[in-house]
């Protein structure tokens, strides 16, 4: 509130100017350095990057992927959660999705519309999923990959999984893959992530749904709900071949299990890998729900409390979600991971005068029973709540929001943060949701009204309304000006001493010409409302994904899709490597002059 400025800035850089440069642009006094862009080779054989795009598929699943989104460096002590080695870590980046235009010498190769190159195939499965790269800093020579490392990994979108949770096993999770629905493989469209106090990566799926196709005529809803349409997004269903098949989800047998048609039910779950554990098996979660999971991100925890999280479901009119483990957590204990799979998933109602309202979406509960009975919603048991958790949403009236994005809690007030990008197919406003044609997206936050964030009840208040000078209202409830106009708030995240960092993604005619340049990333201290631009990336890409080394003194920060849209013959971004190179999604290390903490 305005009156508040009166200690001395904690954001002492000068604000990055919007701007159009094919660059990373920070403040004076800081350094951004490529690291790990895609094709970075991080396992196996190690085999080096050939920038004409002829990598075959294999050398894809050794290298790092496309499209670097949410991200987290895990310090190499912290096998238990703790650790606090800033020179020597993994850092375990998503891979959203890919340009395929580029993963190719030529684009890929379509005979009248369909797919008819199974290594051209491969080789798109292999550049999504997960990276795990072991990496090591040196005064000399700054941050560099660990050849020969126990650890690098790579896990595509063909990787084998187990599936965990109240769903495991369940007749709609049965394909011809896994007769008994307790196994799947793959997990992709990753955007954003989470970490857990026990030393885990969780990595989320969210735009998986156009991959998959069916012809179908009448569709089950864990099928039509999540906008499974009649083509796959680059044709993967259209090859012949078990590993290819299983993106086509049209009956073709008796029994569900002699077919794909559930496939897409293995997707839209929040997946677990232990980074350690090369040899470990990833696991999808389904108590946390299924749709598109943007991120996740817990609330404070401690020896004998139990877990809490959420997650945004980003799609239009979409819904956010809060996660309470039944049990608690006890340090050490092998089995920590259980937590993920017994507890109850909440979905949220904002109220219009300030308050808030968690709905439980669990069988057992009598409010959700006559929610669904209400509206004829019929579930025969827990599992099929979740695999239709959008469903299950609806029926208990949750407030549809403006696209929910990423998630931050402040690390000491666990007020809980969510950026809502933008919602053009808005027709009415309501309190938590403001403008009608939300072209600009918010901030919203709230603070639990049980301290250990276990409870039903908050209050929630509007952060800040992106946009330009003219419609906008900044953490100080001024207009936003010249140093920090931005539009489509995305990636979000707390450093640790409360200071929060705002990654934008917008697209479209805003990104190409509206007044806020290319996408930003910028920093907020809540304690007085000050907002500031710290960095702009290069051309046409989303600036996502944001972690540090315990010490500070490290920022990684990822850019996706530089150049979106480009094809061989037309680089609309040469970013990072220059004149006459592919533009090429990569992680950027920000460090400060004289090794100070960033901030
Ligand atoms: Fe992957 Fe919602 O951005």
């Amino acid at each position: 509130a305005p009156g508040l400025l009166k200690q001395p800035s904690r954001l002492a850089f000068e604000a990055v100017a919007v701007t159009r440069a094919d660059t990373i642009s920070v403040p004076e006094g800081y350094q951004a350095k490529t690291f790990i862009p895609w094709g970075t080779p991080i396992c196996g054989s190690y085999p080096a990057y050939r920038e004409d795009g002829s990598n075959t598929a294999q050398e894809q699943a050794e290298q790092t992927g496309m499209h670097h989104d949410g991200m987290h460096y895990f310090p190499i002590d912290a096998r238990n959660g703790k650790g606090q080695n800033s020179e020597h870590g993994l850092l375990v980046v998503n891979h959203e999705y890919i340009d395929v235009p580029l993963l190719h010498p030529n684009g890929p190769t379509l005979v009248d519309g369909k797919r008819t190159i199974p290594e051209e195939v491969r080789k798109e499965i292999n550049a999504h999923g997960v990276s795990v790269v072991e990496i090591r800093r040196s005064p000399r020579n700054g941050w560099e990959v660990v050849g020969d490392s126990k650890f690098g990994r790579r896990i595509t979108a063909a990787t084998p999984m187990e599936i965990r949770g109240p769903a495991r096993g369940h007749a709609l999770l049965r394909t011809r893959y896994s007769p008994d629905g307790s196994a799947t493989r793959g997990t992709q469209n990753n955007c954003s992530n989470g970490f857990t106090p026990w030393g885990t990566y969780l990595t989320c799926e969210e735009n998986w749904a156009n991959y998959f196709a069916t012809q179908d005529s009448e569709l089950p809803r864990e099928l039509q709900r999540y906008g499974i349409g009649k083509t796959g997004r680059f044709g993967w269903d259209t090859l012949e071949g078990d590993e290819f098949q299983r993106f086509d989800a049209t009956r073709k047998a008796e029994t569900a299990s002699g077919d794909y048609r559930n496939e897409p039910n293995h997707f839209g779950w929040i997946v677990e890998i232990d980074p350690f554990d090369p040899r470990s098996v990833p696991v999808k979660h389904t108590a946390l729900g299924r749709f598109a999971h943007e991120g996740v991100i817990f609330a404070p925890t401690g020896p004998g409390k139990q877990l809490v999280c959420y997650s945004g479901d980003d799609s239009r009119n979409e819904y956010i979600y809060k996660y309470v483990s039944r049990d608690k957590f006890l340090p050490g204990r092998p089995d920590n991971s259980r937590l993920l799979d017994e507890g109850t998933l909440y979905v949220a109602r904002f109220n219009a005068d300030g308050t808030g309202d968690w709905l439980p979406l669990d069988i057992r509960d009598a409010t959700f029973q006559a929610a669904c009975a209400a509206k004829g919603i019929v579930f025969a048991d827990q599992g099929e709540v979740l695999i239709n958790t959008r469903t299950a949403a609806d029926a208990m009236g949750a407030t549809k929001m403006d696209r929910p994005e990423w998630g931050a809690v402040h690390p000491r007030s666990g007020e809980v943060y969510f950026t809502l990008t933008n919602n053009t197919n808005r027709t009415e406003a309501d309190a938590a949701n403001p403008r009608p044609d939300n072209a600009y997206g918010h901030i919203i936050r709230w603070r639990e009204e049980s301290p250990e964030h276990t409870g039903t009840r908050f209050n929630w208040d509007l952060f800040l309304l992106a946009g330009p000078e003219g419609d906008s209202r900044g953490p100080d409830n001024q207009p936003l000006g010249a140093d920090n106009i931005l539009a489509s708030p995305d990636g979000l995240w707390f450093d640790p001493q409360g200071l929060l960092w705002i990654q934008t993604d917008m697209s479209g005619s805003q990104h190409s010409d509206g007044p806020f340049g290319n996408n930003q990333m910028l920093v907020a201290d809540p304690d007085s409302g000050e907002l500031k631009r710290f960095l702009v990336g290069p051309v046409g890409c989303e600036v996502t994904g944001l972690t540090a080394t315990p010490d500070f003194c490290t920022l990684f920060v990822n850019i996706q899709h530089p150049g979106e849209g480009s094809t061989p013959d037309n680089l609309l971004s040469t970013w990072p490597d220059g004149p006459g190179k592919r533009p090429r999604s990569s992680t950027v290390v920000i460090t400060r002059e004289g090794w100070r903490p960033v901030l």
